[in-house]
């Protein structure tokens, strides 16, 4: 699949719920509401669209939420889409998860191929991490992230930067992680969906904290690009790798590679705009994937050239409109 500016769409990502045990304070308010189950693709469903796009070249599959991992039954689907790993027309199936679940998954999530897992993990701090996470528990998600590394799954952390609440912790977070041979990638707040309170105070631009990086470390740049937005170093001192993500600083959208689907079959072309695509009605109207087909080739056609986040005084409404737990980030 190649967009109308000639970037190759080879990585999906899927939100398989947009439902959370957390209710991270960056991300949704604490009395969310949440889509009504009747709208939500069946597994099945899902299935059959991941299948679709895997035909047609998408060789990464990352599922994400909302919490990827509470969604009912939902090794169901990895098990099934597991099948285009052994095909080898799938190269990776991976997962973005809270952490939350991983006790209970990690060893399922090997057996059915995912050999990476993002763990969002903000603060090691177990009362700030109530605060930011509203309902988590720090002790389980560190027992997750142990289960999934003795079950071989190979773990990235991923920390959004908050001012005043982790700007001080970000050094040991780095030691720490790289200590037990795990990336970790820094993440600025995009202004996504409405959240109680005012994102302008949690906006901490990650060239300030790659400034106060400097000072303690010596970070030599890295080429790897993975398509995506993460830009990364070496980190001399630990030997592990760091990541930023900056979407509000820097624009990345010109090696952009992906689309993302919601547990409803919208496809949105670009995380940072509205348009989107509806896949379900093509998908429920027969059960032959031509329809389909068409639908997708119809969205890639409408991908964005950009996205254009903003947070400042003046623009204190969101960017887009929909959580981040929508589109899976
Ligand atoms: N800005 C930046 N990151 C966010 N995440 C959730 N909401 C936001 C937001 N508004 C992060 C989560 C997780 C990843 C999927 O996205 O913490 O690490
Ligand atoms: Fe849940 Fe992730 Fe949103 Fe936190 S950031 S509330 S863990 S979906």
């Amino acid at each position: 699949m190649i967009d109308p500016f000639g970037r190759s769409v080879s990585y999906l990502r899927v939100s398989v719920t947009d439902r959370c045990d957390f209710r991270c304070v960056y991300c949704m308010p604490e009395h969310m509401s949440f889509l009504p189950k009747a709208d939500v693709l069946s597994l099945e469903e899902l299935d059959r669209l991941c299948s679709a796009f895997i035909g047609k070249g998408v060789n990464k599959l990352r599922l994400t939420g909302g919490e990827p991992l509470v969604r009912r039954d939902v090794m169901k689907l990895f098990r099934s889409l597991g099948r285009h790993l052994q095909t080898g027309a799938l190269r990776e199936l991976t997962v973005t998860t809270n952490g939350s679940q991983l006790g209970r998954f990690a060893a399922e999530l090997y057996d059915c191929g995912v050999r990476r897992v993002n763990v969002s993990l903000d603060t090691r701090d177990a009362d700030k991490f109530r605060q930011i996470t509203r309902w988590g528990d720090l002790g389980k998600v560190l027992a997750g992230v142990e289960a999934a590394q003795a079950a071989g799954l190979q773990v990235k952390i991923n920390v959004v930067a908050l001012r005043d609440f982790n700007d001080q912790e970000i050094p040991e977070l780095i030691r720490w992680s790289h200590g037990q041979g795990m990336e970790l990638t820094l993440i600025e707040t995009m202004p996504m969906g409405d959240i109680d309170g005012d994102r302008t105070d949690q906006y901490l631009p990650l060239s300030l904290v790659k400034a106060n990086l400097a000072t303690l470390f010596t970070m030599d740049p890295l080429e790897d690009r993975t398509g995506g937005p993460a830009r990364y170093v070496r980190i001399r001192e630990t030997g592990g790798r760091l990541g930023f993500i900056t979407p509000l600083s820097h624009n990345f959208c010109e090696s952009c590679n992906r689309v993302r689907l919601t547990c409803t079959g919208m496809l949105y072309m670009c995380l940072g705009q509205d348009d989107s695509a509806d896949l379900r009605a093509p998908l429920r109207a027969s059960s032959d994937d031509a329809v389909l087909d068409a639908a997708i080739d119809e969205a890639i056609g409408r991908k964005p050239k950009g996205h254009d986040f903003i947070i400042d005084r003046r623009h204190r409404k969101p960017s887009v409109a929909r959580t981040m737990s929508l589109t899976g980030g």
